[in-house]
């Protein structure tokens, strides 16, 4: 059987030639130090990488029972919690350990930057994993938003709410997003493709030259007080270093494997016991005073928010994670050379500490503040004067309606307001009294862009507002008496 399996394997060989590109990079040699006990402080990597194949494989499996439908999504999530045999358990491991991947990569990063790992001449390996970090974030985004249900509608509120205050690219940007003006099937679309084809795509790749960089530039060897970084003697000392090395096939890839093998358990574990994140209830763009909370990972930018002046809010969604990436960005090169041991380094690890504390206090902020954001990008303007001030009083009721129930956040009027809806300012010679609160009651059939307000506005109020709509007409012209299609 093993003369066979060897016969087999030669023949393989002999035509692909495995052995001779994959042995080497398995056996190349590590720093002797890396391989001891300090060896435990390089495992976060390989981790983090695991947990990416346990990504991408049970994101597989979602993929074969999801529809990226705005009207079928949610049910088919439905489907995969209480029909299909474990795929409950599916959609939880794929959450779980999406959510240690974030875990993970951090840890990574922390490790890397207290021993100054990322110094010269893997200032690049560092700027790589900056990306890495971010396609990271961007897969647990649009995998949140791909759960469709209320907090994913509200996130995406958020998020296109921060796009839209770019300056000049604003408005091109949250349309590209989101497929058009507003949160409809197409959003669904676009962040389908962007989860299962264009991040993991990026990620892949950036993932291969990173691995490049790591393998031919070698890892660090475990930081020593008194040793520095000089770019000019640097490679002949590391050189040397080499030449006592060990080979990664050995005690290095165990450590590894172990580790992975234990997160892996670890993720099985708290899948089981967990279960799966939501959906929570379908989106309902009605409901005053919902009470959406991003996925753990952007709930620091949740606490943020909430404890700000909302006059920071534009700087705070722009500018602050802007610089903040930018920050991380430059980090070897403010300085690539020196002290690597964190003992010699207190800013170093006063940076981490303090870091990790702001994280965790916003991350607890966001969890419990009882806030959610003002779309201010959007509308929060009144009924305009012109429009109200010849208004009989029941259309004058009916205005307070149109603004309490948020219309105006979709609706502008005159010109002022939000823009998902069409402009309202001459309706009521387009549309009939009936059209007019059947459009109202029922939205948009099938969950689209307006929501059904039937349940929410009284008898009275929705007299008031048809009053109100059918009076938005330019001076002189009748109110609409035939059904428009
Ligand atoms: C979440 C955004 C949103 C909100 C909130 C909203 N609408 Fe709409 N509305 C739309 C969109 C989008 C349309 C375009 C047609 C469609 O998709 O159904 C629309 C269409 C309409 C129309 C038909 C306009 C036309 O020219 O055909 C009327 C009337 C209307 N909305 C009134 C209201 C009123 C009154 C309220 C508040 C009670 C309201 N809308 C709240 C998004 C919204």
């Amino acid at each position: 059987m093993k003369r066979w399996l060897r016969a087999v394997g030669s023949w393989f060989d002999a035509r692909l030639k495995v052995r001779e590109v994959l042995l080497p990079v398995l056996q190349h040699p590590i720093p002797r130090a890396a391989a001891g006990p300090k060896g435990w402080f390089y495992i976060f990597g390989s981790a983090s990488m695991t947990l990416l194949f346990l990504q991408i494989l049970t994101g597989i499996g979602l993929a074969l029972v999801y529809v990226p439908a705005a009207d079928q999504a949610y049910q088919s999530l439905q489907y995969l919690n209480y029909r299909q045999p474990l795929g409950w358990f599916l959609r939880s491991v794929h959450y779980w350990s999406g959510s240690l991947m974030v875990v993970m990569v951090l840890v990574h990063m922390t490790q890397v930057f207290l021993h100054g790992a990322y110094k010269y001449p893997r200032e690049l390996t560092w700027v790589l994993g900056v990306f890495l970090l971010l396609l990271t974030l961007g897969l647990a985004f649009s995998g949140q938003v791909l759960r469709w249900d209320a907090d994913a509608y509200w996130g995406l509120g958020v998020g296109a709410s921060m796009a839209g205050r770019v300056p000049v690219l604003g408005p091109a940007v949250v349309t590209l997003l989101l497929g058009g003006p507003v949160i409809g099937g197409d959003t669904l679309s676009r962040f389908f493709a962007l989860h299962v084809f264009i991040l993991p795509g990026l990620l892949l790749t950036v993932l291969a030259a990173h691995l490049w960089l790591v393998l031919t530039r070698g890892i660090s060897t475990p930081p020593v007080p008194g040793e520095k970084v000089d770019p000019k003697t640097y490679d002949a000392a590391y050189e040397r270093e080499l030449r006592r090395g060990v080979p990664f096939l050995g005690e290095a890839l165990r450590k590894d494997a172990l580790f992975s093998a234990l997160v892996v358990i670890l993720v099985v574990v708290l899948a089981a016991v967990a279960g799966p994140k939501g959906p929570s209830g379908l989106p309902d763009p009605a409901v005053q005073g919902a009470n959406p909370r991003p996925d753990w990972p952007f709930l620091w930018t949740f606490g943020l928010l909430s404890l700000a002046p909302p006059g920071m809010e534009t700087f705070l969604m722009l500018v602050f994670p802007a610089f903040l990436v930018l920050g991380l960005l430059l980090v070897p090169f403010v300085s690539n050379r020196g002290e690597r041991a964190p003992s010699r380094r207190p800013v170093a690890v006063l940076t981490v500490l303090v870091g990790g504390v702001a994280l965790a206090v916003l991350s607890y902020a966001g969890a419990t503040a009882d806030w959610s954001p003002h779309m201010g990008a959007w509308s929060g303007a009144p009924v305009p004067e012109k429009v109200v001030a010849r208004s009989a009083p029941r259309e004058l009721a009916g205005a307070a309606v149109f603004q309490n129930k948020s219309c105006r956040d979709c609706h502008a009027l005159e010109g002022s307001g939000g823009r998902r809806g069409p402009d309202l300012s001459g309706v009521g010679a387009r549309l009939t009294r009936d059209q007019l609160i059947d459009q109202v009651s029922n939205g948009t059939p099938g969950g689209g862009n307006m929501p059904a307000y039937g349940k929410h506005v009284s008898p009275a109020e929705m007299d008031a507002l048809a009053d109100f709509l059918v009076a938005l007409r330019p001076a002189g012209r009748p109110p609409s008496r035939t059904p428009t299609q």
